[in-house]
């Protein structure tokens, strides 16, 4: 499904990707992104939401075709970066519940859970992202690897309104992506074969209550769902007889059923 190379392009940025030391498996899926970029259309509001979306792709097109990993791994990073965007916008009621649960602002979890997901990701999988901002990781995670369903669960409903769009703009169809407007405290984990979280609330008060509810239910299932956490404080809550940790860098924690 994705480590097939579809063009010589892909499989020559690849090639200078992976020459950094990158795995070759996620050269290849950085390569697959980086060029669709280049093809798409400007995204939709671009001059209010994106603003710097043009010049940023510039710069990208202006390393694609000689630069090394690390010029454009930060090249690509720039512009990843501003369509996750910094700062959901919040309703002061929204803001107000955030603040009541401890919940963290809208930082990006980067690049990496994304192109390490592949081998976890099958057609089938239901996936979530507890905390979703605009969606971005769960619709790149269904560029890469197109799956049964996404489910972003984020309590701010303008950014989940500019995630419709960025969806529509990558061309995911509608029926892939499940959009829910609720604090990750009221949303239940089970039914899920792949999740995603970056620390949406502080494991603290209620924070705490989501995080020992989170772990109980997804230890709970007949196939509990890999995870993938940022920033992990997860790791407290689950039992090492039911999961183990595959993966850990200090930012990106991922864990599989035993
Ligand atoms: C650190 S950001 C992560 C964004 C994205 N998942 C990523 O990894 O790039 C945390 C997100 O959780 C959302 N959030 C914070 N508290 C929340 C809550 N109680 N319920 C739902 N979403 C919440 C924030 O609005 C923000 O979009």
């Amino acid at each position: 499904m994705v480590d097939d190379f579809n063009t010589a392009a892909e499989l020559e940025l690849a090639r200078r990707l992976a020459a950094s030391g990158r795995d070759p498996g996620e050269a290849d899926r950085l390569a697959r992104l980086i060029l669709l970029f280049l093809i798409l259309p400007d995204p939709p509001d671009c001059a209010s939401l994106f603003p710097r979306f043009v010049e940023l792709r510039r710069g990208l097109e202006s390393v694609v075709m000689t630069g090394g990993a690390e010029e454009l791994e930060d090249a690509f990073l720039e512009l990843y970066a501003h369509l996750h965007m910094n700062e959901a916008p919040y309703t002061s009621d929204e803001r107000r519940r955030l603040d009541e649960a401890g919940g963290y602002w809208n930082h990006a979890g980067g690049l990496r859970p994304i192109l390490k997901a592949g081998p976890w990701i099958g057609p089938e999988t239901v996936s979530a992202d507890f905390g979703a901002g605009n969606g971005l990781q769960g619709l790149l995670l269904q560029v890469l690897y197109p799956h049964r369903k996404t489910v972003q669960i984020e309590i701010s409903e303008q950014a989940v309104e500019i995630g419709r769009k960025i969806c529509d703009w990558l061309r995911i169809p509608a029926e892939r992506v499940e959009w829910i407007v609720d604090d990750v405290l009221n949303v239940p984990a089970d039914g899920y074969d792949f999740i995603y979280l970056y620390r949406p609330v502080r494991p603290e008060g209620p924070g705490r209550d989501f995080y020992t509810r989170f772990a109980k239910e997804v230890e709970s299932e007949d196939q509990p769902p890999v995870i993938f956490s940022i920033a992990d404080c997860l790791k407290d809550f689950l039992s090492d007889d039911r999961y183990e940790i595959v993966y850990g860098d200090g930012h990106l924690t991922c864990f599989k059923p035993r």
